[in-house]
């Protein structure tokens, strides 16, 4: 089946554009737990998975930009100039974005073609954003020749997204869709950008995730306000400990002796982070000692202090967690991404992923009168090339 999109968008990109392209396959990612933890510098363990965005990417000399995104059936193209600009629609920005940080970079590409497609559900908290930026990034430093490492091109893209889509998002995403690793989690240090390939291939157990269906855009929304949030605390708190630069270097202690200056909002916000980052380093523990029971555990406190503390959930996401801990086998669940919509992310023992998956369509339908899409899923390796064709 992805066989066929694959020939579908090369197809597509011999006859508009001819045959010198390079093909991109472009991961999405889940996050195992960590959330709402990478803009305050602390740990993250997201991974890539086993649905992507393929791009065919070819340079041309006609000094344009020309897009087309297949399963949108949709096409952008737009001159290159010294000065680009948002495009008023949503996909072509985060190609848009790459290429002005490029050149913020110092990095000039000539005009380039791409025409891509994916099985990534769009607004579903699985990064289609973040892999089709890296996507475009991998594929143009190829064709030019830049040696820029998978790290780097992460921070290059959560730039763009910050500064031209201006979401001001952390670097989970488009770290996690560069760098991925097949049957491995990667145990990221937002803050010194070291990460760790921690196993994570049980054969009795398997990612599942269920999606609400509810989609929500996190431009100018809660998600900059959380953010701004945490930065008030850390500023207050700074009053007191100087050394202070973000949430990742406050306890529970140092917290709790600023609670009567802090905002009540602005203190359950905090103490969400603190609690969460320090639930990813239990967890890894917990893999590292084969207890996946103990970190399915973390993966419910994960979702409550997400539901009541960082309030970033919704009604229907809350209701699949439920659904979830009804089911036996299944060990933990939580939504994923930044919220209000998108996935659960759940672990379910391999022999009771069919009775899940039943349980959670009936009674999602029964409760909301809506069908939710269930994606079974593994880890995969980050972005790479799969395809040159002949004569580049
Ligand atoms: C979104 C952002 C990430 C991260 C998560 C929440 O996915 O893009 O950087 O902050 O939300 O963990």
């Amino acid at each position: 089946m992805m066989r066929n999109l694959i020939d579908e968008i090369c197809g597509e990109f011999r006859n508009r554009f001819g045959s010198d392209f390079v093909l991109v396959e472009a991961p999405g990612r889940v996050n195992l737990i960590g959330e709402h933890t990478d803009y305050n510098d602390g740990f993250v363990l997201p991974a890539a998975i086993d649905k992507a965005i393929w791009l065919a990417i070819g340079l041309n000399k006609v000094g344009r930009i020309r897009l087309v995104s297949v399963d949108m059936d949709e096409e952008y193209e737009v001159e290159l100039s010294s000065d680009l600009k948002k495009s008023g629609r949503s996909w072509p920005d985060y190609i848009l974005g790459v290429v002005d940080q490029l050149r913020k970079h110092g990095m000039n590409t000539v005009g380039f073609d791409c025409v891509f497609g994916g099985n990534v559900p769009i607004g579903a908290g699985l990064s289609s954003s973040a892999a089709l930026e890296g996507g475009v990034l991998y594929g143009l430093a190829e064709l030019n020749n830049w040696k820029i490492s998978p790290m780097k091109m992460a921070q290059i893209a959560q730039k763009a997204e910050n500064e031209f889509v201006g979401v001001q998002c952390g670097i989970m995403d488009q770290f996690a869709s560069l760098n991925g690793k097949e049957a491995h989690a990667l145990k990221l240090d937002c803050r010194t950008l070291e990460f760790e390939k921690v196993p994570f291939r049980d054969p009795d157990f398997n990612i599942v995730l269920c999606d609400t269906g509810v989609r929500r855009e996190l431009a100018g929304s809660e998600y900059n306000v959380r953010r701004s949030q945490c930065e008030k605390g850390v500023s207050i708190i700074q009053e007191t400990y100087p050394e202070v630069k973000k949430l990742r270097d406050v306890s529970l202690e140092m917290l709790e002796e600023h609670r009567d200056k802090l905002d009540p909002v602005v203190f359950k916000r905090c103490e969400f982070v603190i609690e969460e980052n320090q639930r990813v380093l239990d967890a890894c523990d917990d893999l590292l000692k084969d207890n996946i029971n103990a970190f399915g555990e973390k993966m419910y406190g994960s979702h409550h202090g997400l539901q009541h503390k960082y309030e970033v959930s919704c009604k229907e996401l809350d209701l699949l967690v439920e659904i979830a801990k009804e089911v036996d086998g299944a060990i933990g669940s939580r939504m994923m991404g930044g919220g209000f919509g998108g996935c659960t992310i759940n672990l379910v023992r391999t022999d009771a992923v069919e009775p899940f998956k039943d349980i959670v369509h009936k009674r999602y339908r029964e409760e909301t009168g809506k069908d939710t899409e269930i994606y079974e899923t593994t880890i995969s390796d980050g972005t790479r090339i799969i395809e040159r064709e002949d004569n580049l």
